[in-house]
């Protein structure tokens, strides 16, 4: 249920992993869309995906599709923030909705991918109850894909989490998985719905983390990318997910960990960690306007070129993209923002009012006093320096990702600015 991004990918890959699978959506246009070939979204190796499932993957609006026979139905619909930062389920109780209204067959299985706050099973289970679909089992099954890589994510996953209170319910689910060389945790409803959202959370705190000793070798002249390559190192540790930069952002960390830190408020508990967490992310996405004024002096005039607009590479996902919230700041500052991006320049058209968009990296380089690289898309690292250097009016680059080689850039007569690396 839902053809959005998750449904997408676990439909394609349920149906290349020799299952039958029907993707069922509200939205016509789409569907047609999908059952003539098109893919919405932007995602490394889906539309292969999608290709090879061949017959086994149909694409409907219909619901009586879904419920022909007993069929695991997996949720996949959108669970946006509220104004209060509590996570919408409007989307999910609407499906168990139009599942009583329709009716559905003995051995239904109702599985959640959508990320809920913990208690929602709890909740459906006795909405179920009440709605006349008593037996209909209900298992939690969260997704850990990460969009550019989710195809991948979703055929080689580190673990495979399948929580049910209903032993028969939970088996159906994990057999779906069974040809994936993955460990199966099983456990319980609640406790599989705190896995998705401390995982998250935990990942963000990681990132919050390596960004405040980025921020303080900043202050003391250590350079993170060493630190973090030293840190990795321990076992205990792991490289993964140090990398500074300019904060997070994307459809699921910062709604993820505004919805854990809510649903710990509203349980009596405040999560101080998950505050700071938030804080820093907020801040981080800022840190880029300090180090342009300290070489460029006020910004008013001043032309600055956002290279990636996306909220990281190898997406079009332009959702809580740092680019948001530093074009609006160097906006304020009074500068004349111009953004390029290799994929999203018409997303970004919507969004980015105020800045001056390109698809040519080079051209939005010209006669630009600053350069700032929010994204870290590969194509960055291709661009003809030299030539850059001479075209801009000011050859600083501020880079938010720690991408370039800062000793090279220097050498082609740069001023080069990362996060957490020495400026001279
Ligand atoms: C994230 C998780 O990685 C997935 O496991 C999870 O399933 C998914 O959310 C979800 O809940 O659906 P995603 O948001 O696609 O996936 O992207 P990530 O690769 O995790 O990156 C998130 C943000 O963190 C990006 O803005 C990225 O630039 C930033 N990041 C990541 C850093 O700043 N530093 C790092 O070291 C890693």
């Amino acid at each position: 249920m839902g053809a959005g991004w998750v449904g997408l990918v676990t439909g394609a890959c349920l149906a290349e992993l020799g299952h039958e699978v029907v993707v069922r959506d509200v939205v016509e246009d789409r569907v047609r869309a999908l059952a003539s070939g098109e893919i919405p979204m932007y995602e490394a190796g889906l539309e292969a995906s999608v290709q090879s499932a061949g017959d086994r993957l149909r694409f409907t609006v219909d619901l009586a599709e879904v419920v022909d026979e007993p069929r695991v139905i997996l949720v996949c619909v959108g669970t946006p923030a509220m104004y209060s930062g509590d996570a919408d389920l409007t989307a999910v109780h609407g499906v168990v909705r139009e599942l009583a209204d329709v009716g559905v067959p003995e051995g239904t299985v109702l599985a959640m991918k959508s990320t809920v706050p913990v208690g929602t099973g709890t909740t459906i289970r006795k909405e179920l109850d009440d709605q006349g679909l008593g037996h209909v089992g209900y298992v939690s099954n969260p997704e850990f894909l990460a969009e550019g890589t989710a195809v991948k994510d979703f055929m080689q996953p580190d673990r495979v989490v399948v929580g049910g209170d209903d032993d028969a319910a939970a088996d159906r689910v994990a057999q779906l998985y069974v040809a994936l060389d993955a460990p199966i945790v099983r456990t319980d409803v609640a406790s599989a719905e705190m896995i998705k959202l401390a995982s998250n959370a935990f990942l963000a705190t990681r990132i919050s983390f390596v960004n405040e000793i980025a921020n303080v070798c900043d202050a003391t002249g250590a350079d993170v990318t060493e630190v973090a390559r030293g840190i990795g190192l321990d076992k205990r540790l792991g490289p993964h997910f140090l990398n500074a930069g300019i904060g997070f952002g994307g459809s699921c960390f910062p709604k993820d960990v505004n919805a854990l830190k809510q649903l710990a408020g509203n349980s009596g508990y405040h999560f101080q960690l998950l505050n700071a967490v938030i804080e820093v992310n907020e801040l981080q996405k800022r840190r880029v306007v300090g180090k342009l004024t300290k070489h460029l002096g006020p910004l008013r005039g001043k032309v600055v070129t956002l290279l990636g607009l996306t909220f990281k590479p190898d997406t079009d996902d332009m959702r809580e993209a740092s680019s948001l919230v530093l074009a609006s700041r160097l906006i304020a500052e009074g500068a004349d923002v111009r953004g390029w991006d290799p994929v999203a320049v018409e997303q970004a058209r919507a969004l980015l009012t105020g800045v001056e968009l390109f698809s040519d990296p080079v051209e939005a380089l010209a006669d630009a006093d600053a350069a700032v690289i929010v994204t870290e898309w590969s194509q960055i690292r291709e661009l003809p320096f030299a030539d850059v250097r001479e075209m801009m009016r000011t050859p600083l680059i501020v880079d938010g990702r720690n991408l370039l080689d800062p000793a090279e850039l220097r050498k082609l007569g740069f001023t080069y600015e990362g996060i957490g690396v020495p400026s001279a």
